[in-house]
C-alpha cells in the first residue's frame, strides 16, 4: 500500500488529518522538522524530502511557516513540488485560506503565490476560514490586556475535524484545481466571539470592538474570508467552546 504523506503534522490541523487518515485505515507518514517523526526534514532547505516522498500515493500539504507568517512558505512548496516530480507525481492536496485573492494581508499573499505553484503541479487546492483553535488564540492574547479589544468583523469559525474530514475525502475523491471553500457552520462577530470566550473562562474584563483603517481590515470587515455559501454542518464554535472549558474559570 502506498503512504499518505502528512506534512505539517505535529500542526494544529496536520495532526488532525493524520488522525483520521490513520482511523480511515490509511499508512500515513508525518513530516516535521522534529525528531521522533516519521520523517524528519525540513521543507524549507528540501532535507530528508526524497525519503519522505518515495512510495507516496498522495500529499497532505498542512505545513506552514505560521511563526513567520509564511516566510519560507515558497521556498517549501517548491522543494516538496520538485521533489513530488521526481518521486511519481503523487497527489497533493494544499491547504489554503478563503479570500487570499481578495485580502491584501502579506501571509495571504504567499499562500495566493503557493497556490499558484499547486496549481501548475496538477494539485488540489482547499480553502477553509480560520479554524476554532486561531480564533481562540486571538481571544487568548486579546484578553491579556485590561481592556479587551475585539476587531468589528465577522468571522466563520471551523473545527480542523471538519477540515480534516473533507480532506480525508479529497484524497479519496480527488478533485483537480480548487475544490469548494469550506466554511464553518455559523457566520459570527469576532466581538461575540471574544465575548463568549471571556464568559466561558469567568472573566469580568471588558470588550471594546474595535475598526481599524486600511485595505486589509476593510476586506475581513467586507467579509472577504467568509464562504457563507458553503457552511460545514459540524462543530459550532459555542461547542467548541464548551469542549475547552467546561467548568468558567479554566484559561
Ligand atoms: N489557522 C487557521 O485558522 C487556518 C485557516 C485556514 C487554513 N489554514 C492553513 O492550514 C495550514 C495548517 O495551519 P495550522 O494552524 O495547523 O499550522 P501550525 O499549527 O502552525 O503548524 C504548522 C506546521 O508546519 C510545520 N512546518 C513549518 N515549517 C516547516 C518546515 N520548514 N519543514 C517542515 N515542516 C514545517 C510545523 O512542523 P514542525 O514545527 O514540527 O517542523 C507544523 O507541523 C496552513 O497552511 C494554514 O495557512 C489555517
Amino acid at each position: 500500500m502506498k503512504h499518505i504523506l502528512v506534512t505539517g503534522s505535529t500542526g494544529t490541523l496536520g495532526r488532525q488529518v493524520a488522525g483520521l487518515l490513520r482511523t480511515r485505515g490509511a499508512d500515513v507518514r508525518g513530516l516535521s522538522r522534529r525528531p521522533g517523526q516519521a520523517y524528519q526534514g525540513d521543507l524549507a532547505t528540501g532535507a530528508g524530502l526524497d525519503a519522505a516522498l518515495d512510495g507516496a500515493g498522495a500529499v497532505v500539504h498542512c505545513a506552514s511557516d505560521t511563526r513567520r507568517f509564511g516566510r519560507s512558505d515558497i521556498d517549501s512548496t517548491r522543494n516538496l513540488l520538485a521533489t513530488a516530480s521526481r518521486t511519481g507525481h503523487p497527489h497533493v492536496i494544499f491547504v489554503s485560506i478563503v479570500g487570499v485573492d481578495r485580502i491584501p494581508y502579506p501571509y495571504y499573499r504567499i499562500k495566493l503565490e503557493a497556490e499558484g505553484l499547486i496549481d501548475a503541479y496538477g494539485g488540489t487546492i482547499l480553502r477553509a476560514t480560520q479554524f476554532h483553535d486561531f480564533v481562540l488564540g486571538g481571544a487568548r492574547i486579546a484578553a491579556r490586556l485590561p481592556l479587551v479589544f475585539a476587531p468589528d468583523v465577522p468571522v466563520q469559525p471551523i473545527s480542523t475535524q471538519d477540515v480534516a474530514a473533507r480532506i480525508a475525502d479529497l484524497v479519496d475523491t480527488p478533485v483537480p484545481g480548487r475544490a469548494a471553500d469550506l466554511g464553518g457552520p455559523e457566520v459570527l462577530r469576532a466581538p461575540e466571539v471574544f465575548r463568549s470566550y471571556l464568559a466561558a473562562t469567568g472573566s469580568r474584563r471588558r470588550l471594546v470592538p474595535v475598526r481599524l483603517p486600511g485595505a486589509t481590515f476593510r476586506a475581513f470587515r467586507d467579509g472577504a474570508h467568509l464562504a457563507p455559501a458553503n457552511p460545514s454542518s459540524g462543530e459550532r464554535w459555542s461547542d467548541f467552546l464548551t469542549a475547552r472549558f467546561p467548568a468558567t474559570g479554566t484559561t
